[in-house]
């Protein structure tokens, strides 16, 4: 592992210059790599692996000690939060995270836990605490949570979906239930990042998955508000902290992202980076934005992807390199080698 402090992401999200553009991967601990299947074998499921502190921050160390990545994030999961108030999240083999008690009715809504993160929510703090020992100040640490939005989606659907006609019914059917349940899942997020920020974690990045289904009018109110509250509340508790925010397909919001006072915002292969910088001014780092299924591609092809990339956001300015979503699977852990050896050989010259 390095054994020089490596601040470049932090110093991009803070708007200094830096050497070279930083790279991390989402999902960058995950099945593709033998060594976290070996571990989750060890473990027997995924909420046994994301619930020892000791065994997630063995995967969360995973990727680091692989690639030279210029962050870890930490291993865990966005629907930790709802387990924690009270819904019993299990994982189906082959079936994706699955609820057992969803919320559909106002009174389940009224039901719903507010945690404590220190209590319920202990082994992610545990793990935090742990994996910035390991990391001996290394790279920096990533914390996260899900957008309120994001993590409804899951709570009311029960699981993953691809009409979202329960959260619909209840969106269109019982607009203040909606709201009810959207504060209380805001209320525990922004406890659950503070936790997360005082045990060590150095940034924060919010997740909004599925934001993009909503249309410009709903993204506003059910979405966008919500992270909006979050940014607003983590400014008066943790001034410093960096916030990325990541809707995913929420290309043509990125102005209004960008407003809410992040320090970054998370950009998917469908918005150019070119045309992501103009609309947001460099007001914002960037973050993105390479097709993962590029990876399934030669080595030429990746390393010529990685220069489009780079010379998509162009000179200067504040760009983080990652793909536009999470890595899959199915990809070869050395094409991820060819990827982040090659932004560190050819982003130099987009800094000089
Ligand atoms: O990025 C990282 O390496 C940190 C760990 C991390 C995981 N999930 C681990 C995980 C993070 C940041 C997440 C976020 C997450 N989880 C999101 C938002 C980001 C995104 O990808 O859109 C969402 C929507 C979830 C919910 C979730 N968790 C789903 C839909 C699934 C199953 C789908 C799948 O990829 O299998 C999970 C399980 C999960 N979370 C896995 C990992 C590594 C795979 C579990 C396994 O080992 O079988």
């Amino acid at each position: 592992m390095h054994t020089i402090t490596n601040t470049r992401l932090l110093k991009v999200l803070n708007n200094e210059p830096v050497d070279r553009t930083p790279i991390w991967i989402m999902r960058q601990a995950g099945r593709y790599l033998p060594e976290y299947l070996a571990t989750r074998k060890r473990a027997g499921d995924f909420m046994t692996l994301a619930g020892t502190p000791e065994l997630a921050c063995e995967v969360t160390l995973q990727p680091i000690k692989r690639f030279s990545l210029d962050a870890a994030i930490l291993f865990s999961d966005i629907l930790t939060v709802p387990d924690a108030m009270g819904l019993g999240l299990y994982f189906e083999a082959g079936e994706g995270p699955r609820f057992k008690s969803p919320v559909r009715t106002p009174a389940d809504i009224k039901q719903l836990a507010t945690p404590d993160p220190e209590t319920e929510l202990r082994y992610v703090m545990d793990a935090v605490r742990l994996i910035r020992r390991e990391l001996n100040n290394s790279v920096p640490l990533i914390g996260f949570s899900g957008s309120p939005w994001t993590v409804a989606t899951y709570m009311v659907e029960g699981g993953g979906s691809k009409e979202y006609q329960y959260i619909k019914r209840l969106m269109y059917g019982d607009t203040q239930a909606l709201h009810q349940l959207l504060e209380k899942i805001t209320t525990t997020t922004i406890a659950y990042l503070r936790a997360q920020a005082d045990a060590g974690a150095q940034a924060l990045m919010v997740f909004d998955t599925w934001g993009g289904v909503l249309t410009p009018r709903a993204y506003q109110l059910f979405s966008l508000q919500y992270m909006q509250a979050i940014v607003t509340a983590l400014r008066k508790s943790h001034a410093s902290i960096p916030i990325t925010l990541f809707t995913k397909n929420g290309g043509m919001w990125l102005p209004d992202i960008a407003r809410t006072g992040c320090n970054a915002v998370g950009v998917d292969w469908t918005t150019d980076l070119r045309d992501a910088r103009s609309l947001t001014d460099d007001k914002v780092a960037l973050q993105g934005n390479m097709d993962p299924g590029v990876l399934y591609g030669s080595k030429q092809t990746i390393r010529e992807e990685v220069q489009r990339v780079l010379e998509s956001y162009g000179s200067g300015g504040r760009h983080i390199f990652n793909l536009g979503h999470g890595i899959h699977q199915h990809i070869d852990p050395d094409n991820v080698e060819v990827m982040v050896e090659t932004v560190h050989e050819l982003s130099p010259a987009f800094h000089r």
